[in-house]
């Protein structure tokens, strides 16, 4: 029952809702786990389950420690998460219940709840099962997954990394790591997160060494805030999670620091950043590219400490979309919705990050092109989308089938649309000619007023006429869903 307090409770409750699979044995050599993880979405989309892999080949060596993947899939798997409790595949359905909750955490100021975590002893937290230190902490004893053979090497991909600033406070957040050495991984900063604001702010006080510990396979509320930027100011996710949970992280101290990481976790990797840059990359990044090749900061390895047999979490970057960061689009919703009255929902399709969907309560001429620019405007939403599709309130945003109907049928190009030639963007869109900068679009695919240039009536929509004149059908139908696929 939620909330989980470890990846592994999840699992098995995945496991119960038949939404996890387990697989004997792979080849990572041949990029099985890789082709998996593709077909699983090709094939089934957000019902294709989590997998758990007990055996896998990496770098011709067959490992013990098994790989988990794919078990933020769906908005089932996110609502199940926040302890929704009636699960079912109705995506949008699901969407709107996690949504729903994830809302309640915020109160009538903005301010998301928190909890402060709660410290256990060593014998009482599962990730100091095996302390590994100095030479013996090797990460080639470990299934780390290379995904792609565009990748410069394996990469832990699911590191949440935690520093401490004197002034700043505690960051945890999800940056990728190039496994560089048996104690040695790349860690990519992009200069709008935390983590690279961290190391500025040490470096202006001349240190040239920042202490770090990294959580890998940690609970889900816990990672999903690790991922997400809830705040533009660094606040501390762990006690996000501990309010969102409604129940503290139960954390621990590091063996070679004073940070206090989440004591379930599969792995903590325990080090020291260093602040020279060095090459990373390329590597198949989040919109479904194989990345240019960067200059970043390293991590030396002093310790690693994990569970006894422990978890391999990994993901793969543009395979299925990040269900997982939903609290950061329902940031975006809340912040954007005080300067929006009109504002219905706001979604970022799981197909592709750099478009974001809204749809508006629309009730004068105009307001579909304004929606657009406010969102595009608004550095914290707009930085990197570069199309802003409006719809009216009756379009279900989260299904881009009825978004794409929507276009096709209620957007004229001109003069419902906005061009922006220049506007700040994220580093990695592949078809950006200069890092940071894209052109930008609204499209506004609100039905067209006539003081719009739009038709005198506009003709009503064949679904919307059985949902309203005749709703008994669909209530039925609803009602006898599980009954139909009875054998
Ligand atoms: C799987 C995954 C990998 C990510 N990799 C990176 C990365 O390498 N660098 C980065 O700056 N952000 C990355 N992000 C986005 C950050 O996790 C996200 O911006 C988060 O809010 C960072 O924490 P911060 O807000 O405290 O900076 C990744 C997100 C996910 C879900």
């Amino acid at each position: 029952m939620a909330p989980y307090d470890s990846m592994r409770d999840f699992a098995a409750a995945l496991e119960a809702r038949d939404k996890l699979i387990r697989i004997k044995e792979m080849d990572q050599d041949k990029y099985e786990l890789t082709a998996l993880s593709y077909k699983l979405i090709d094939r089934m989309k957000a019902k294709a389950p989590a997998f758990l892999v007990e055996k896998i080949k990496v770098n011709g060596k067959w490992h013990e420690s098994p790989v988990i993947a794919n078990i933020y899939n769906g908005f089932d798997n996110i609502a199940q998460c926040f302890g929704v409790a009636r699960l079912s595949d109705d995506q949008a359905a699901m969407y709107d219940a996690a949504v729903g909750k994830i809302m309640s955490y915020q109160d009538k100021e903005g301010h998301w709840a928190t909890m402060e975590p709660k410290k256990v002893d060593q014998k009482d937290a599962p990730c100091k099962e095996v302390i590994l230190e100095g030479e013996a902490a090797d990460l080639a004893l470990f299934p780390w997954i290379k995904n792609n053979p565009g990748d410069a090497s394996q990469y832990i991909s699911t590191g949440s990394v935690i520093m401490q600033d004197p002034e700043l406070g505690r960051n945890v957040g999800t940056y990728r790591m190039q496994v560089k050495g048996p104690r040695k991984v790349g860690v990519y900063f992009t200069n709008q997160s935390h983590g690279y604001k961290f190391m500025m702010q040490a470096a202006e006080r001349g240190e040239e060494r920042v202490k770090v510990s990294v959580a890998s396979g940690i609970d889900p509320i816990s990672w999903m805030m690790s991922c997400t930027r809830l705040t533009q100011t660094g606040d501390d996710e762990i006690a996000f999670a501990g309010g969102f949970r409604e129940k503290p992280v139960e954390v621990v101290k590091s063996e070679t620091n004073d940070l206090s990481v989440p004591a379930h976790a599969e792995f903590v990797i325990e080090g020291e950043i260093s602040m020279d840059a060095e090459k990373e990359g390329p590597y198949g990044e989040m919109l479904g590219y194989i990345g240019k090749e960067v200059y970043t900061f390293t991590i030396d390895i002093q310790a690693i400490t994990h569970r006894k047999n422990p978890w391999v979490f990994n993901v793969w970057p543009g395979i299925g979309g990040a269900y997982m960061t939903l609290p950061w689009d329902v940031s975006h919703y809340t912040q954007m919705s005080k300067m929006m009255p009109n504002l219905v929902k706001l979604y970022t399709p799981i197909e592709t990050a750099s478009i974001v969907v809204i749809s508006i309560d629309k009730q004068l001429p105009g307001q579909g092109i304004e929606a657009g620019m406010m969102i595009l405007g608004t550095r914290a939403v707009g930085f990197g989308k570069k199309m802003v599709i409006v719809v009216d309130k009756d379009v279900d945003v989260t299904d881009m089938s009825r978004v794409m109907h929507a276009v096709g049928t209620r957007w004229q190009p001109v003069p419902a649309s906005v061009l922006v030639n220049h506007s700040f963007h994220i580093p990695i869109d592949p078809s950006s000619r200069e890092m940071f900068l894209s052109s930008k679009i609204v499209i506004d695919a609100t039905r067209q007023l006539p003081s719009e240039g739009g038709p005198e009536t506009y003709p009503l929509d064949n679904r919307a006429v059985v949902e309203e004149q005749a709703p008994e059908g669909f209530e039925q139908v609803e009602k006898n869903w599980e009954s139909y696929f009875k054998k």
